[in-house]
This record gives C-alpha cells, structure tokens and sequence, in this order.
C-alpha cells in the first residue's frame, strides 16, 4: 500500500487547507465532523484509508455499533405480532423505529407510512409490482434512473403497459424542465401514469428538482421518489414535499446496519397498490380450502415474512446520530469538499496542456451533490480504461468506483454509446451476456467511468490524497 507514505498524517491537513478554508469559507462550521472523525471513525485514519465511495454505502460511527450491541445483549426480542412479552418488546421497538423515520422526515403519520423493506431495492419493487398497470397506461422513467427503478418497465410491460423515457442531456446530464413538461403532457390523462426519478444521480451527482414532483402531481401523475442517493446528505422534507412512494435504504445514510431500507409511501398512494400475493406476515386471514386472503392494511400488508426486528433499533440510533450532526452540516461539509475536487480535478493537465479529467456531469455546484463520475486520459487524448483507475486507487487504498454503478442511461449518454451501438451489441448475443464481452462487443469506447462520492466523514485529506493520486497519471 502507498498510502502511509502518500497521505498527510491524520489531523494535519495538507497543503492548500488554508487555501480551501477561504474558498468555501463554511467549510469551518462543520469541524464537529472532524472531532467526529477522530472518535467515532478512527479506523480510517488507522488503516491510511482513503474512503470515497459512499453513494456505494455509508459508513457507521463505532458508538451506533457499540450501543446496540450493549441494547441487543440486554434484549429478550421474540418475533413480532404476538402477545407474549418477548414479541410485545419487539413489536413495540417496530413501530418506534417507524414514528422515528417519520418524525426524521418531517412527515406526518395521517399522511404517509413507513414499510420497512431488505433495501431500497426492495422498497421500489413494492411499487413496481404492486402497481395497477393495465394496457395503455404510462410508465415515465428518466435515463438517469438506478437499475432498481428501471426494472420496473419489465412489471409494466408484462401488463401491456407502455414505459417511456425521458432523456438527459449532456454535458451536464440535466433535464430540461420543458422536455419533461412536454413528456408530463403529451400522455393521455384517462390512463395510469407513474413517473419515477431520482432525487440525485447516482452517476453524475446531479440533483433532479423536487417541485417536479407538484408539477408531475398537477397533470395527474403518481410520483415514485428514488430518495436512495439523495438522503445520506441533504435534508428531505416530507411535509413540504409529498412525493406518493419514497424509497431509501439505510445503511447509505449511516452504514449500519444493512439489510434495512424503506417505502415511505403516502397512505391514499399505498391503497391504489395492489399486491401481487400474499405471504406470512402481510394476512389477517388466509384460508387454504376456502381458497381465499385478506391482506393487513397499511405497513403490514407489504411486509412480506419477518422483519428484520433485531436490527431495526438500530436504525433508530442511526437517525439519531445524524441528527445530532445535523443533516445541513454534512450537506455543508459535502459540497464544500466536492467544490474543490471538482475545481482542482479540472485544474490536472499534461505536460502538452491537453486535460486529465474529463467529468460527467455538471461541474459547478448548483443543484449537484457530491458524486463525481469521471475518466482519466492520457497525454495523447486516450481515455484510460477506468479498471486500470481503479487497480492503482486500490494500491492507494482509496476506495472508489468503477462502472457504471447500475445507471446504464446516463453512462451511455455520457459516454457517447447510442441506441444504435446499443442494440447491434445486445442483439448480437444469445441469452446471456457477461461484462467483458459487452467491453469487447463495444471496443474501442469506453464503457464505464470512474466514480468518487463523498460523505459523511470525509474531509480535505481524503480530497487532496485522491488529487495527488490522479496528477500520477500526469505526462510531464
Ligand atoms: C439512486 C439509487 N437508487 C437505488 C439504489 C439501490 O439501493 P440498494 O442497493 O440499497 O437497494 C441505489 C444504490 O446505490 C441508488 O444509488
């Protein structure tokens, strides 16, 4: 590892902090972050890790660790739902968790309800399932959805419904609010319409406007709210914002534990689901002769087997440790730290002046947080193939990554591929297709991007230590 040798010692930040510190002058408020740092995540420093890859997960704090394992020991917890004492205690610590999630959203329990979910995969697929789609009803994606939404077209299809697309537009990877007004309305309004986007980029950072949701609701449109990348750090407001399903996972916001994420679904949007089966768990009564079920109401009726009651305590310890942080300061924090980055990856050339970096997606600070996919290129204009990034980040122990992190739309925008590359290349396999024959099937163009996210702890080492990283790629 290169790392002990490279990086600055832990606490002392390197050269250009003083820099830094006037160019984002707030940067200053958030130093609980780095007290933080050095008491509840100490074993980054310890083990030289440089740590940029949070939209892949976050990381825990060692007290949300250490308090609930002290809780767990101390716990008798039986399955919930029953009244015997031990399912009481674990019952009560569900719905707990539950008012906890709704109070850290802001949002009010008669309007919305949280289902706890294995992830916000799951949580999406919830909706994507349950969702009435009949023939001729509209299904609006973005290209910048996860794969987590984007599935849901194969739902909408087998139902003879249609999924529509709504491009973004390079360089920046936006949407522009006139293109998606144009796709709001030219739907016809007797049908189901279901628009899903994300609340942030998981590729460029970009962060899609909330109003779309207002406006989505105004044409008739049910708004399903990808919050999965946005939420680790930026305040999401339920009671300003009422988007008909959320969904999250939580070991993004603060890395422990995983396996839990949620559908905060408004409770008018929950009925319109219909479920597609039903399991233990989610029935009042099911009868194996007479052949017929009736499905809990509310969070229950989507809460297919056991929750993962054991862990859920946790959740609430987590939201908490956010809050005593306060979720504006990480924000603050984030965006100071992605504003250098950026400005200083733009900054690396080549002896010859051509560019190192070339980023996808916007590289100013409005409405983006702080995930930066990018590719490094050589002093002849080459792009360098992001796995080779990615092999010597590793022997830097800087945790990044590489891909295109399950947001195939806008890494093929990005990344020049069209629909033309697309389909020769797809329909020229069989039934199965790995990645490296995909790499060769598309020679010659890249094929993915490098990605760099920022978090909770991160701080000015972790950003000038990835900077020095990629000036090695520098011809003189
Ligand atoms: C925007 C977005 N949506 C959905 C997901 C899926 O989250 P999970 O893998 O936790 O289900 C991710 C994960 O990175 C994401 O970034």
């Amino acid at each position: 590892m290169h790392a002990d040798s490279r990086a600055p010692r832990p606490g002392s930040p390197g050269d250009g902090y003083e820099e830094f510190c006037k160019r984002y002058p707030a940067y200053g408020s958030t130093s609980i972050i780095d007290d933080l740092r050095a008491k509840e995540f100490s074993r980054l420093d310890k083990h030289g890790h440089v740590y940029v890859d949070y939209t892949g997960g976050g990381l825990y704090p060692e007290s949300l660790i250490r308090d609930h394992a002290e809780f767990l020991l101390g716990a008798v917890l039986g399955n919930p739902h029953s009244s015997n004492p031990t399912s009481a205690v674990s019952t009560e610590l569900v719905e707990r968790c539950r008012r906890r999630v709704l109070e850290f959203f802001n949002a009010s329990p008669d309007e919305y309800v949280p289902i706890f979910a294995a992830n916000a995969t799951q949580a999406l697929k919830l909706v994507g399932e349950s969702y009435p789609f009949c023939k001729g009803d509209i299904l609006l994606l973005c290209f910048d959805n996860h794969n987590s939404v984007n599935g849901i077209r194969e739902f909408d299809r087998a139902r003879g419904a249609v999924t529509k697309y709504v491009p973004v537009m390079p360089p920046d990877l936006r949407i522009l609010d006139c293109v998606l007004e144009r796709y709001l309305d030219e739907s016809p309004k007797i049908c189901d319409r279901l628009f899903a986007y994300p609340a942030q980029s998981n590729f460029s950072g970009v962060q899609h406007p909330l109003e779309w949701i207002e406006k989505a609701h105004e044409k008739g449109w049910s708004v399903l709210f990808d919050a999965a990348a946005f939420v680790p750090t930026n305040r999401l407001d339920l009671s300003r914002w009422h988007p008909d399903y959320v969904a999250v996972s939580f070991y993004k916001m603060f890395g422990y534990p995983t396996g839990v994420g949620a559908l905060i679904a408004r409770r008018e949007a929950l009925e319109k689901l219909q479920r597609p089966w039903f399991a233990g768990g989610t029935i009042t009564v099911a009868s194996v002769q007479a052949d017929k079920y009736f499905l809990a109401q509310g969070a229950q009726g989507f809460e297919d087997g056991t929750l993962n009651y054991a862990c859920l305590p946790a959740v609430e310890r987590g939201l908490d440790f956010i809050d005593s942080i306060g979720i504006d300061t990480i924000h603050t924090r984030v965006i100071s730290l992605t504003g250098w980055l950026i400005e200083h990856m733009l900054a690396l050339t080549h002896g010859n002046g051509r560019p190192l970096i070339r980023i996808y997606g916007p590289t100013d600070m409005n409405m983006r947080g702080g995930t930066v996919a990018f590719n490094v290129y050589d002093g002849t204009g080459a792009s360098i193939d992001h796995l080779t990034v990615e092999e010597r980040a590793n022997k830097w122990n800087i945790s990044l990554r590489t891909g295109c992190f399950c947001n195939p739309g806008a890494g093929e925008l990005a990344l020049g591929l069209s629909k033309n590359d697309m389909i020769q290349c797809l329909d020229r396999s069989g039934s199965r297709m790995s990645l490296s024959e995909f790499r060769q099937c598309i020679d010659g163009k890249s094929t993915g991007a490098v990605r760099v996210s920022l978090g909770l702890v991160s701080n000015f080492n972790d950003v000038e230590t990835l900077l020095r990283f990629l000036g090695e790629f520098r011809e003189r």
